[in-house]
């Protein structure tokens, strides 16, 4: 056998062996409410809005318009009246910015390290008249440091481990999270990407089930299946056969990842409650609070973990097209003081924290 042929073979035996070894672990991952993802309400593509207005051709634009449409109806699930939601990794903000104009009433926050991305973002979203959006120029990691709480967690085509980054942080605020990811293979490359948190390239998977079912046998083949989840085999402009078996295959290897990000989250959330005591309420204030140097919050610990798998519709917009959803692990039942409730939009979570980030740009002033 010739040793391309050979190292394909190897390839999928590998796949074959964790997948078949971890499919029913999920079975353990407490789900969102059953039921098809919400259609958006009809709206128009308004030139700013819309990426064709970028340098994409028309197949791509669609494509893109398609991704976007289904990501943004997979996060309003999530996004409770009034939320404040942040993009990480927003590029020029074609998520985000549908959603701020979907929902007037949520606060949008895109975060960029690109600061041309971040140019054309702000220019969009003063051309949308969006009074709901802010631009945070800097990494995911700088936007932590600010403290700024916020309610959904959202990304689209995180590469690598900024998805990973994303859930962590989303979970350490007890955030939502709706998250599109990309890039598998860069999870278990030799190279840091920076993604940001804790997150840093591994050897083996983040969830100890996961571990604990592959066991040292197949714990060095799991990287093939983040590879794997890269080989949909893209054709021209794009465009890939969702038909075909290296696209299964991919699918395949997504939804194993992806289950082990989620089971990885469950055994994060878990330990928690172990240590906060189940069942109870607990006043946070100051840095708990997430830096609020203000009012108190009481969070309500009661509320369950949940999560789901889906794709985005249809699933040939994109090759990368699993999304990770989790609701709001954590509740905040009430402010103390009432100084966060009263204040517009975007005034209640600009903090002493906010001094510390990169830079942050609200469009409308
Ligand atoms: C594949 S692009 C996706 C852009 C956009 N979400 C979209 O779908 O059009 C990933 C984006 O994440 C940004 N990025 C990478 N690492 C980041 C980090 N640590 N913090 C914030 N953004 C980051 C990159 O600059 C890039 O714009």
């Amino acid at each position: 056998m010739v040793a391309w042929k050979k190292k394909s073979h190897a390839r999928a035996e590998a796949i074959e062996a964790v997948c078949a070894r971890t499919a029913e672990l999920g079975q353990a991952l407490p789900r969102l409410a059953e039921g098809p993802t919400p259609a958006l309400p009809a709206f128009p593509w308004e030139p700013e809005l819309d990426p064709a207005a970028g340098e994409l051709d028309e197949a791509r634009a669609l494509r893109k318009r398609q991704q976007i449409v289904s990501a943004a109806a997979h996060a309003l699930t999530l996004t409770a009246k009034g939320a404040h939601v942040v993009e990480f990794g927003a590029g020029q903000g074609h998520l985000g910015l549908l959603l701020a104009r979907l929902r007037p009433d949520a606060a949008v926050t895109l975060v960029e390290v690109k600061e041309y991305s971040c140019a054309a973002a702000c220019t969009r979203a003063q051309r949308l008249a969006l009074r709901n959006v802010r631009v945070f120029h800097g990494s995911l990691e700088a936007f932590e440091q600010s403290g700024e709480p916020f309610d959904v967690a959202l990304g689209l085509h995180l590469c690598g481990l900024l998805t990973d980054a994303t859930l962590e942080l989303a979970a350490r605020r007890g955030a939502a999270a709706c998250i599109v990811p990309c890039c598998y293979g860069q999870l278990f490359g030799a190279v840091d990407h920076h993604r940001g948190g804790s997150a840093a390239p591994r050897k083996a998977p983040f969830s100890s089930s996961f571990r604990a079912a592959l066991g040292e046998e197949l714990l060095p083949l799991y990287a093939e299946v983040a590879k794997g989840a890269d080989h949909a085999s893209v054709g021209h402009n794009g465009a890939f056969d969702t038909e075909s078996s290296a696209a299964a295959t991919a699918q395949r290897c997504m939804k194993t990842i992806d289950t082990d990000r989620l089971l990885w989250l469950l055994e994060r959330f878990r330990k928690e409650e172990e240590l906060a005591g189940q069942g109870t309420s607990k006043e946070l204030a100051g840095e708990e609070a997430g830096g609020l140097n203000g009012p108190s919050l009481t969070v309500d610990k009661r509320t369950c973990f949940s999560c789901e798998l889906r794709n985005l519709e249809p699933v040939c917009c994109s090759p990368k097209n699993s999304v990770i959803l989790v609701s709001q692990p954590r509740r905040i039942v009430s402010i103390k003081e009432g100084e966060c409730a009263s204040t517009p939009l975007f005034q209640a979570t600009i903090g002493a924290g906010l001094s510390k980030a990169a830079e942050l740009r609200n469009v409308t002033s």
